[in-house]
């Protein structure tokens, strides 16, 4: 993961270098609390019942006396510490339905992380999604389990090669892909999600836009506008291994499968499937249309989620697995909680640039 000098992660784990001594830490302004006792006992099995039901498909009974306790701690700290939890769709099954309080795709999170009166956020997904969140929730305490949740996309293109784009191409307006860094927020017009990309796009009226950092997402968009795109060089480590050839073996064995495809993945992958769409569209897809066979050319938690939740479709998986999004995990979740730990803190100057730019696309929509 990337961490600019002017966005950081502060908290316990970075030791005393990293929190300046005049400024209030979450700690000291929400408080400590107690470590709950973690066990599974009868009123744990009774009181988390009914979330064992939504992921009683993916969690064998085996593996629930582990997870239970976790839950049962994470949602009585939630309410003692007026804290939710936005989750993204890549989220682990018992993270995703049994703790978290809004799941969606990077644009509902963004926009959700704006309107939510809780005190304190504590952000299911990577590093770039939190520093989202307390781009549009300054005021809140947003926390995130792990600050090593990084992302290959964020960690590919920095403030200063935006400058350097802006140099070389004068006067182009330059579209970022919200898995970027608040400093290349800051250093740019407007941002982007993988639901909103080609509106943005022409919402600039421009006949030429520069679009960083995701290659595949800016050729993606090329083919649905007539804007000419230039691109950066990064791609998401999970859907570029994605191959056409792969997905067509799957076709030729059963013709009738559906594939969703993320429009993270190279064209030649999204050119053999059905539908291209962002997590959250793909999740509308399956739950709207009830294919009876479909493959999600994704994450893997993906398919885990929305099978729970899709009892009549059966979900062939050969997924890739997002190893930033998989270190957010229960434990680290509570611990989240307990000691407040890691604060997402970015300088109130470069904030100010970056919000307007994920201001101006939730604007759009
Ligand atoms: P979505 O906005 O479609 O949820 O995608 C975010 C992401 O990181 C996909 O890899
Ligand atoms: Fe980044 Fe890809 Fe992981 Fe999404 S799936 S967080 S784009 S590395």
């Amino acid at each position: 993961m990337q961490v600019s000098s002017h966005s950081r992660v502060s908290g316990p784990s970075l030791g005393a270098a990293s929190a300046a001594p005049h400024k209030l830490t979450a700690l000291s302004r929400h408080g400590a609390l107690p470590m709950p006792i973690l066990a599974w006992t009868p009123e744990v099995a009774r009181e988390t019942a009914h979330l064992y039901e939504k992921v009683k498909a993916t969690i064998p009974p085996i593996e629930w006396p582990f997870h239970a306790p976790y839950i049962k701690a994470i949602n009585d700290l939630k309410k003692q510490r007026n804290a939710v939890i936005l989750a993204h769709n890549y989220q682990t099954p018992e993270i995703y339905h049994c703790v978290a309080d809004v799941v969606g795709d990077s644009l509902q999170l963004a926009r959700i992380a704006g309107q939510s009166d809780a005190e304190i956020i504590v952000q299911g997904g990577v590093h770039f999604m939190a520093e989202t969140s307390k781009l549009m929730s300054p005021e809140k305490t947003v926390l995130i389990p792990d600050s090593r949740a990084g992302c290959s996309l964020a960690a590919s293109i920095t403030g200063a090669d935006v400058r350097a784009l802006r140099r070389k191409y004068p006067g182009v307006p330059v579209v970022a892909y919200v898995n970027t860094s608040a400093q290349v927020k800051a250093e740019v017009d407007i941002c982007c999600t993988s639901s909103n990309a080609v509106k943005v796009v022409e919402s600039l009226g421009a006949d030429t836009v520069i679009m960083v950092p995701d290659r595949f997402l800016a050729a993606n968009v090329a083919r649905q506008t007539a804007v000419k795109i230039i691109a950066w060089h990064g791609a998401c480590e999970v859907h570029e291994r994605f191959t056409a050839e792969e997905l067509l073996r799957y076709r030729a064995e059963d013709p009738s499968i559906q594939l969703l495809a993320h429009p993270e993945c190279p064209p030649e992958v999204v050119d053999v499937c059905d539908f291209s769409g962002s997590t959250a569209a793909m999740i509308d897809y399956v739950k709207t249309r009830q294919p009876q066979r479909v493959l999600l050319v994704t994450e893997c938690s993906m398919a885990d989620n929305v099978a729970a939740e899709n009892p009549g479709v059966d979900f062939v998986r050969p997924c890739n697995l997002c190893p930033h999004m998989k270190r957010i995990t229960l434990p680290k979740i509570l611990d989240s909680l307990v000691y407040l730990r890691e604060e997402v803190t970015i300088d109130e100057a470069l904030a100010q640039r970056a919000r307007r730019s994920v201001e101006r696309m939730i604007d759009l929509n």
